[in-house]
């Protein structure tokens, strides 16, 4: 039997389409899950596509890497000091010589400090051991807004973050995944980092003139200050750490530091990165 890929976070954002991109090519892979019978639904997989996987449960690692050769790792969102989670994960699949990683980074993430430093943290932890990495820095994903933002979308006519006036080139996580499987599955992508932005660069103010065309009715952007998002997450019933670690996530759009573009997905898949307003209409189906 040939060895076969780990994907983690495979009932995610990023980690649905490469499953689906990795089925349509009938390459090997194995979902991993915390809960494999709903991930078998959700993703249409057979039995022995899923295994159970949970980075806080190290009883689950060596299950699920029968067999296995690559790993695509892939934390979960809204989590301070990730890499306390990550690491030991890492330090199992370097003890079993699993060394072909792709890691979910994100773009931008150096200039995040303290417990938001865990990407950073991790892009080295990996470097200074004997990995054949692939870092993937995608930049803020153009799913978002339906993710994350669809009641405020919908129900209120807003888009609400604290972004200020910045700006940045949303990515749609297709293309993401589309960048994971070449990496994942060719050769020539070891010790590469490549950051992924979409074709434009966006300001929320843009993006609400896009959302209200796609979605036919008028979004608005209110700019709050962190002390009004802070409120407002919070009368909406939001856990106090949420606003604590989105307000420096945003910053990084409000201070222009994920404000370029870049061109690695053309390099990577031949093909220029797809639009935020293709994503949208796919997202809210115009
Ligand atoms: N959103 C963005 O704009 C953006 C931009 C750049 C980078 N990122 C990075 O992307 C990642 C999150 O992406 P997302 O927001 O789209 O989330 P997501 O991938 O949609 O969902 C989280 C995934 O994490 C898995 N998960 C949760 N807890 C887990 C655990 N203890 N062990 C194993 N798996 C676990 C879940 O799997 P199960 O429930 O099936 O176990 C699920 O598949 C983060 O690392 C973030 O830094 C996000």
């Amino acid at each position: 039997m040939s060895a076969k890929i780990l994907i983690t976070g495979a009932t995610g954002t990023i980690g649905k389409s490469l499953v689906k991109q990795l089925q349509a090519s009938k390459v090997d892979f194995i979902a991993g899950t915390r809960d494999v019978n709903k991930a078998q639904t959700t993703l249409n997989l057979m039995e022995d596509q899923c295994v159970k996987f949970d980075f806080t449960d190290e009883k689950s690692f060596e299950r699920a890497l029968e067999n296995v050769d690559r790993v695509f790792i892939l934390g979960p969102p809204l989590t301070f000091n990730l890499d306390r989670i990550l690491k030991s994960f890492v330090d199992y699949l370097n003890q079993k010589s699993i060394n072909r990683v792709v890691y979910l980074s994100a773009f931008g993430n150096e200039s995040l400090g303290g417990d938001l430093a865990f990407h950073a943290i991790m892009e080295s932890y990996l470097k200074e051991r004997n990995f054949k990495y692939t870092i993937l820095q995608p930049s803020f994903f153009s799913q978002n807004f339906k993710n994350y933002e669809y009641e405020n979308l919908v129900e209120r006519g807003i888009t609400f973050n604290v972004a200020g006036d910045g700006k940045v080139g949303f990515v749609d996580t297709e293309d993401v995944a589309k960048v994971a499987v070449k990496a994942l599955t060719e050769p020539g992508h070891s010790g590469k980092t490549y950051q992924l932005t979409g074709p434009e660069l966006f300001s929320y103010h843009d993006a609400a003139h896009l959302l209200s065309d796609v979605l036919n009715k008028k979004i608005v952007y209110p700019n709050p200050s962190e002390e009004e998002y802070r409120g407002a997450l919070k009368a909406g019933g939001a856990p106090d750490f949420i606003a604590d670690y989105m307000i420096p996530i945003f910053g990084m759009i409000k201070t222009g530091k994920v404000g370029y573009l870049t061109d690695d997905i053309e390099g990577v898949i031949g093909k220029k990165p797809t639009d935020l307003k293709t994503v949208l209409e796919r997202d809210f189906g115009k």
